[in-house]
């Protein structure tokens, strides 16, 4: 993994929850959320990738646990979710980073690949969300913070479901941004432009796109996971604490 760099303590004991940290984006903010003193909680589907990047956390002597969870079950994200209040009493910090993309088009979109999509990056937002609100409610403090995309504001094509489960997660965000703000809870969402990682693997290869992707970015390359960390983990933290409701671009000005 890329160094990155970390805020010694400044998560000193607080309990973080990170949903889709096994690999990717999730895992840079894991690692990240760890070595500034958090104990970190992966939730993810991905088994081998968890054991992996908790291995890597373990290794740097992070505080770290894996829970096996499908968010689209809620039955799981509220196992998930009781693991972390029984591991650790409390959560403070709540990263929802699971999503999927695929690209088909318009015409070749079919329910399955529409439900699958606005399931996970949707839907298993509001179901961790709703699980883990009660708990920050309680504690009267809490910083919530979405990965939604610079889709959940510009289209691309033949990525229908996405940019409407990215846009919907980023109003979700918004909703809970005025509704949980006066029990103390701050909610936002990160917008990455294009980051390299398994998700984006097949864009990335096909040359003719990508040579006019970097045309569309000013800073001239494509984003790593750590370059997502770093905002990702500023929004969770006593910086932020007047911050609620935002989407924060990090796309490197692709949307300037
Ligand atoms: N990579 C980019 O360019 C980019 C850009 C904008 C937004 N994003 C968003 O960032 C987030 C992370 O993306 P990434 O690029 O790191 O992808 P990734 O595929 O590397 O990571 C996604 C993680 O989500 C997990 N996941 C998938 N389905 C799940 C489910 N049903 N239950 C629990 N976990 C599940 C995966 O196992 C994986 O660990 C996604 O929400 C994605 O939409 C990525």
């Amino acid at each position: 993994m890329t160094t990155m760099n970390f805020i010694p303590n400044r998560f000193r004991r607080q309990s973080a929850l990170v949903v889709g940290g096994a690999q990717g984006i999730g895992k840079a903010i894991a690692v990240r959320l760890a070595r500034e003193g958090a104990r970190v909680v992966i939730g993810d589907v991905d088994r081998p990738m968890m054991a992996e990047t908790a291995l890597e956390i373990t290794r740097e002597k992070g505080v770290v646990r894996t829970v096996r969870c499908d968010v689209r079950r809620r039955s799981q994200v509220e196992r998930m979710v009781s693991k972390v209040i029984q591991w650790h009493g409390r959560i403070d910090i709540l990263m929802y980073v699971a999503g999927v993309a695929k690209l088909v088009p318009f015409t070749k979109t079919n329910e399955k690949h529409w439900d699958w999509t606005l399931d996970i990056n949707l839907k298993g937002g509001f179901l961790v969300a709703r699980t883990v609100a009660p708990h920050m409610v309680r504690q009267r403090k809490g910083k919530m913070v979405f990965m939604a995309s610079t889709n959940s504001w510009d289209a691309e094509a033949e990525l229908a479901p996405y940019n409407a489960s990215k846009a919907g997660l980023f109003l979700l965000a918004k909703t809970l941004a005025r509704e949980l703000g006066p029990s103390g809870i701050n909610t936002n969402a990160v917008g990455p432009g294009l980051i390299r990682t398994r998700l984006t693997e097949p864009v990335i290869k096909n040359k003719k796109f990508i040579s006019k992707y970097k045309d569309l970015i000013p800073l001239g390359r494509i984003g790593q996971p750590e370059d997502i960390a770093g905002p990702a983990t500023f929004l969770a933290s006593p910086d932020a604490d007047y911050v609620n409701g935002i989407l924060m671009f990090v796309d490197g000005g692709q949307l300037a």
